[in-house]
């Protein structure tokens, strides 16, 4: 029988080799709210190379949240230029207004109260509660789902997998290091746990991973029939 996956043993991995990100402060450092979420919103459909010089630009042209409120929506799209779905700047704008308005320039941590948020979907709340929170949360993107899919050999195909997953996912928490379990499974996904050829002799999870047990990884997240 497979063991159950360990968190710690993530973390472990994580500590060895976390990537090293414009958005993360260093281990042991707190995370400032207002960067988790500025980056959370430009990683979504964008990829981390691409995202990196504009998260810079922004944090040195609106360095805290009031400084984006009070920017005018034009300067905000037009610094967006180039990362696509505008409608993101346009949440990102939105939510820095409501969080300056309504809650004096500081994020709530909870993630109910970061849902109630213009802008703010399930994903980001999670990310901004755990990453910047230390809460318990499970931001699920496309890694989280691949990763889960093949511990656990979900055959369900995607996206009717979606809610299965995420509840497979609130099963693997840990009880402490809650933001560098989130961005440990996201560096999981991206550098060990990939689509194709994933480098499974590497993982910290071998063993209690279903998929690698049927020696097929790659079957997993299983996609409908187009
Ligand atoms: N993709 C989305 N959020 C991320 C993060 N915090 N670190 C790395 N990749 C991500």
């Amino acid at each position: 029988a497979l063991s159950r996956p360990n968190p710690a043993a993530l973390l472990a991995w994580y500590d060895r080799h976390r990537r090293r990100l414009p958005w993360r402060a260093p281990p042991g450092e707190r995370q400032d709210p207002y960067r988790v979420f500025l980056s959370e919103i430009m990683l979504q459909q964008t990829t981390v190379v691409t995202v990196a010089p504009y998260y810079a630009a922004f944090l040195r042209r609106w360095p805290d949240v009031h400084a984006l409120a009070g920017a005018p929506l034009e300067e905000v799209l037009s610094a967006w230029a180039g990362l696509g779905y505008y409608a993101r700047a346009r949440n990102l704008h939105a939510c820095a207004k409501a969080v300056a308005e309504r809650h004096g320039g500081q994020f709530p941590a909870d993630e109910a109260a970061l849902l109630a948020l213009p802008g703010i979907g399930p994903y980001t709340a999670a990310a901004i509660a755990a990453i910047a929170f230390e809460r318990s949360a499970a931001p699920v993107d496309g890694n989280w789902e691949r990763v889960v899919a093949r511990l656990f050999a979900v055959a369900d195909p995607l996206p009717k997998a979606r809610q299965k997953l995420q509840a497979l996912a609130l099963t693997l928490l840990p009880p402490a290091r809650h933001g560098d379990f989130a961005q440990a499974m996201m560096d999981l996904g991206a550098t060990i746990c990939t689509p194709r050829k994933p480098a499974c002799a590497l993982c910290p999870w071998q063993n209690p991973c279903a998929a690698r047990a049927e020696g097929a990884p790659e079957r997993y997240p299983v996609k409908a029939a187009k």
